[in-house]
């Protein structure tokens, strides 16, 4: 086979991005915005995004920080147990959201707004399926007796087989797949996809949890990476059977006070600086290179009924290290595979 040196793929999407707030936000927005057309940017912020003139806001400060001017943001409403109803239809079809954000209560960062009893959302889904928006999912059970590395698992049994069942019609994403159980699921049940970040296609739980008993902060996210099968699976996934699932990073920056060794460590890994690169380098390791763009570029788009990007971006296998840190004023905040060598860049696009 001949390795191919040079790519160009039509511009990219990141369908699961954490902007977060203020300096953090001025921080980081660059990097996503330097390469990709259209990010959905999270709703989980310090106060959850549940209505149109927050969303509408949090767009304005993202763009205002983007360093492209065709860059797009889409904001999915965060779905809570007392959502004013009238409010969120009428959003949807305004399309000030393009669908709504799953978060079972207190499975990750600002979640404590999220949802403990799944029935109690069941007439704000039923809206979404009518209105044909998406439902995004933090697919994780979290329950006493539920071990970390199974929660996604259980979250599939219990509760994402019951939404399946009740709104046949509604599509959903299962967010950032972490085992091979959730993509068997993608793959063998129809209106859903995944995305697929690059941190559980390159760690496995020894990555994290260390010998010496320790936790890696900047390897903790949720859900946890797990083992080398799932790693498999989700490479396997995204690069060769790759029809149902996409591009998203779920990059989730903290600062570096955020990440210090205690039993408080936030879970979330920053990716944004390297991640277009992130996933060639793993597509070349897969020897498929050739099919990143279906991934990056067409499929997450195919799914969510928008257009592809008209323009397209380029990328060279050369090598070069990944900066440590991302440094904004006083905010610092560690980059995934910081001082790591990449063997992919993108042309001519500094930051
Ligand atoms: O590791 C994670 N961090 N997973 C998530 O789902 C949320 C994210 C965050 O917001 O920090
Ligand atoms: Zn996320």
């Amino acid at each position: 086979m001949i390795k191919k040196n040079k790519i160009t793929i039509l511009q990219p999407d990141d369908w699961h991005v954490h902007f977060r707030e203020g300096d953090l936000l001025k921080a980081v927005t660059p990097f996503s915005s330097r390469i990709n057309g259209r990010c959905i940017a999270m709703p989980n912020t310090e106060i959850p995004i549940t209505s149109s003139e927050h969303a509408l806001k949090y767009k304005e400060e993202i763009i205002k920080n983007a360093n492209n001017s065709s860059f797009e943001v889409l904001i999915p409403c965060y779905l809570t147990e007392n959502l004013d109803l009238n409010e969120f239809k009428k959003s949807l079809i305004n399309n000030f959201f393009v669908g709504a954000k799953l978060y079972p209560n207190n499975a990750t960062t600002n979640s404590s707004y999220g949802v403990s009893e799944l029935e109690k959302i069941f007439p704000a889904l039923e809206i979404l399926q009518n209105e044909k928006k998406i439902l995004l999912i933090h697919g994780e059970k979290v329950r006493d007796g539920v071990d970390i590395f199974d929660r996604e698992k259980i979250f599939i049994d219990e509760d994402l087989k019951k939404i399946r069942e009740e709104f046949k019609e509604l599509k959903i994403v299962l967010e950032h797949v972490s085992t091979s159980y959730g993509v068997d699921f993608v793959k063998t049940n129809k209106n859903i996809g995944g995305t697929i970040t690059p941190h559980h296609m390159m760690l496995t739980k020894k990555d994290v949890f260390l010998k010496n008993n320790d936790i890696d902060p900047h390897h903790f996210c949720m859900p946890v990476v797990k083992n080398e099968t799932d790693l498999l699976a989700l490479r396997n996934a995204a690069c060769i059977d790759n029809d149902k699932f996409f591009l998203g990073t779920d990059s989730a920056p903290h600062i570096i006070e955020h990440k210090l060794p205690n039993d408080k460590i936030r879970p979330g890994i920053f990716s944004a600086v390297c991640s277009i690169e992130l996933y060639a380098h793993i597509f070349d390791e897969e020897n498929s290179i050739e099919t990143l763009e279906k991934f990056s570029s067409i499929n997450g788009p195919n799914f969510y009924n928008m257009p592809v990007n008209s323009s397209k971006i380029h990328l060279e296998k050369k090598e070069w290290i990944v900066p440590d840190m991302t440094l904004y004023d006083s905010v610092k905040v560690k980059n995934f595979f910081g001082n790591k060598k990449i063997n992919w860049k993108i042309v001519n696009l500094n930051v």
